[in-house]
């Protein structure tokens, strides 16, 4: 029902791992129009993980070219950015790209962290940027380019993060928002400002870092040589917006302390609200600044959630499409037959932290088939998200209100897979719009037609379905859990000794 609406509407552009979506709104969060285009992830060594900032910025002009002419009837009055956390975008005195970005999921940073934690203290590290050293994280892929690449790191003259290239490439301005500037490990997260002490002991100059705002502020304009390329109206306000995963927890109203969700896209995350910044002291769990000014959000990454299925979709089950595989999948019972998958392609985050273990299929016998393989990766992934919310739990972070989004919760199976495994109750969202939705509700804040975050979010995020655990189903998956949980203690030692091979 669009008839009482006014004819503003709000665009939310989302820099993801296999595409850039952007989404067309209107004010109550209606979607009008969307449009996505993917672009190759290149993976030149095993652990490695680089895009081309080029492509995320063609896929954004591409997008914007197709969605602006459904704003005919009104006009399009804020933008906000969401994007793939982490990655490093660094460019020279002339604002070119001087490599290809390392993004969030590359692990080759494991002695960039060690150094990271010698020279500002593993303490000290975690007391200003609430994570102990990541390879995830920007701050070890910079100390990276320096050790293994001086001549580039010589030449950089702007850090930023994928999101905020783009913004840079719409507006002209180096600017940056705390939720995904968290990510950096360069920030002081209670604070909400760049640690200057942090940036003195890897010396790292303060001047290559964009200006810090908060996700819902102005952070610049749409150029004219834009809005000719795009469509877009002119000097029209684009929000600072967030990370994709604070940017999801806005499109999924998770701003207040008791919402959480849980979100399988590339990399799968638990995400719940908080009013302070509380720290999981081993450091298996992120701490970051949320989009809501002043608060914060904890969340445990799955590094290959959706990644996992994208490779057994390519590499062994290449005949088959996504809606294929879950048919399989469905047509196999809980566990497998006695099949479990370790979704550690790209080594993992939570809990394991460790970069250097691997997928496997653990029990694989002559019995089980592609369909078998099918619905091992998708119970697998959702074993290590509980292993996300076990480590929220410990730390006494309370969900009563759970959403399920992303592009694996479209599937049925996945979701009830999910909610089984996890033994709550869950819900879907009307919009599956996710960051895109969120990221343009920040633009509306930008924009002026929300007083509020909060107020953003009440007109234009609804809830969609609930779905209960099945009693019975939830205990045959704890069966299969603590095996799969026994797994990697088993094996840590062989996976190092195989990464040093
Ligand atoms: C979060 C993370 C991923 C990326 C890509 O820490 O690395 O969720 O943001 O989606």
């Amino acid at each position: 029902m669009r008839s009482d609406v006014e004819n503003k509407y709000l665009i939310g552009i989302d820099i993801g791992t296999s595409g850039t979506k952007s989404a067309l709104f209107d004010t109550e969060g209606h979607v009008i129009a969307s449009a996505t285009a993917e672009y190759p992830l290149y993976q030149p060594q095993n652990g490695w993980a680089e895009q081309d900032p080029e492509d995320w910025w063609n896929a954004v002009i591409e997008t914007l070219m197709r969605i602006c002419p459904a704003a005919s009837d009104g006009k399009i009055v804020g933008i906000g950015l969401s994007g793939q956390m982490h990655g490093l975008v660094m460019l020279d005195s002339d604002c070119n790209v001087i490599r290809r970005s390392i993004i969030w999921c590359d692990s080759r940073t494991a002695e960039e962290c060690k150094q990271i934690e010698e020279l500002v203290g593993h303490d000290r590290l975690i007391e200003i940027t609430a994570n102990p050293a990541l390879a995830g994280f920007t701050a070890s892929k910079i100390m990276w380019v320096k050790n293994h690449e001086p001549e580039n790191y010589a030449k950089c003259a702007h850090i930023l993060l994928p999101k905020d290239y783009i913004r840079y490439k719409l507006t002209g301005e180096f600017a940056t928002e705390v939720s995904d500037a968290s990510g950096m490990q360069l920030l002081d997260i209670p604070g909400r400002c760049w640690s200057d002490e942090v940036l003195e002991k890897l010396g790292i100059d303060k001047s290559l870092l964009a200006k810090v705002y908060e996700s819902p502020d102005v952070t610049g304009y749409i150029t004219e040589a834009i809005a000719d390329l795009t469509g877009l109206p002119a000097n029209i306000p684009v929000a600072g917006g967030a990370g994709d995963n604070a940017a999801a927890a806005v499109g999924t109203g998770v701003v207040e302390c008791g919402k959480a969700f849980t979100t399988v896209g590339t990399s799968g995350v638990v995400f719940a609200h908080m009013e302070k910044p509380e720290i999981d002291k081993s450091g298996r769990v992120h701490t970051f600044c949320t989009a809501v000014p002043g608060q914060w959000h904890v969340m445990g990454v799955t590094q290959a959630a959706g990644l996992s299925l994208n490779w057994f979709k390519h590499n062994v089950a290449e005949n088959l499409s996504y809606k294929e595989i879950d048919i399989e999948a469905e047509s196999i019972a809980i566990g497998a037959d006695r099949l479990l998958y370790l979704p550690y392609l790209m080594g993992e985050r939570t809990p394991l932290l460790d970069t250097e273990a691997r997928g496997a299929f653990f029990g694989l016998s002559a019995i089980h088939t592609k369909a078998h393989m099918s619905r091992a990766v998708l119970e697998g992934v959702a074993y290590s998200l509980c292993s996300c919310l076990d480590v929220l739990s410990e730390m006494g972070v309370e969900t009563n209100d759970m959403a399920l989004c992303g592009g694996g919760a479209k599937s049925t199976l996945w979701r009830k897979i999910l909610c089984d495994s996890f033994g709550i109750s869950v819900k879907t969202m009307e919009s599956d719009e996710g960051p895109a939705l969120g990221a343009a509700i920040l633009g509306g804040c930008a924009a002026g037609v929300y007083s509020s975050v909060s107020e953003g979010c009440k007109r234009a995020v609804r809830d969609g379905e609930r779905l209960s655990p099945d009693a019975h189903s939830t205990e045959q998956y704890k069966r299969f859990y603590s095996i799969y949980k026994e797994l990697y203690p088993a094996l840590k030692e062989q996976y190092h000794a195989l990464a040093n091979i």
